[in-house]
């Protein structure tokens, strides 16, 4: 593991954008594998900068999203659906059809898994941003999930919904299922960088870097990858 000590959220994201745009402008044919919530969001500010400089061009850049709620459809405003295209598709020249975000729609819920790990399994991310929840989960892999799951419906933990409560009016309103691509699906990826910052994910990335390899800390298993990168701040770096 690579850990690159950063002092705050902005350097975070100036470093995590410096990679990607980086990885854009060596294969502009890139995969790319995206995660949503707060952490990433001035990372693809920097992005849709570099590209109205014309620095890089995602018109043929594929991607695939980590994660997507069920309950709540793709037209409500916390979707991972309507955060990818306000933060970054909508903004940049995307070809629709390269745009991966797992289908949430519940009369297909028996399909969805299926096709979206099919679709997954033609191709290989060549650089897979994570982000990690409190309780150590990437994707939504929360803690005790096998290490060999494929894409899957996931059950949210209880800290995860409470964590998440900030996006929403109240805890019952977060949705308790989740799709989300496997730890087999982000482990087969060429390049991962995992970003965080904050005090709240200090323990997290504690035991991520120093602890045992174990499915109750799921973000551990990148100790097993040839090629991470995880930029922290000085908070999430307090602990280690
Ligand atoms: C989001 C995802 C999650 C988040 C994690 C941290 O697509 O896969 O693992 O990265 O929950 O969320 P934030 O960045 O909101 O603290």
């Amino acid at each position: 593991m690579k850990i690159i000590k950063c002092t705050d959220y902005e350097d975070v994201s100036q470093k995590a954008s410096e990679l990607v745009i980086q990885q854009i402008k060596i294969n502009p044919k890139s995969v790319l594998g995206l995660a949503t919530g707060s952490t990433p969001i001035k990372l693809y500010d920097n992005l849709v900068k570099a590209y109205q400089r014309k620095e890089i061009s995602f018109k043929n850049v594929l991607s695939y999203n980590l994660d997507e709620y069920i309950g709540i459809n793709r037209e409500h405003s916390q979707s991972y659906y309507q955060y990818m295209y306000k933060h970054l598709f909508s903004l940049v020249d995307m070809n629709k059809k390269n745009i991966h975000i797992p289908n949430n729609d519940e009369k297909q819920i028996d399909k969805i898994t299926q096709l979206y790990n099919e679709d997954l399994n033609k191709h290989q991310i060549d650089l897979q941003i994570l982000g990690i929840g409190s309780n150590g989960h990437i994707g939504f892999n929360e803690p005790g999930t096998p290490f060999e799951n494929e894409t899957f419906i996931v059950e949210l933990d209880e800290q995860t919904r409470k964590d998440n409560k900030r996006f929403f009016k109240s805890l019952d309103e977060v949705p308790k299922y989740a799709i989300t691509m496997g730890i087999k699906n982000i482990m087969r990826s060429k390049k991962i960088i995992l970003m965080a910052s904050g005090i709240e994910k200090a323990n997290a990335i504690h035991k991520m870097i120093n602890g045992t390899v174990t499915e109750d800390l799921p973000a551990s298993i990148l100790q097993r990858h040839p090629d991470v990168t995880i930029i922290i701040d000085q908070l999430a770096g307090s602990k280690l």
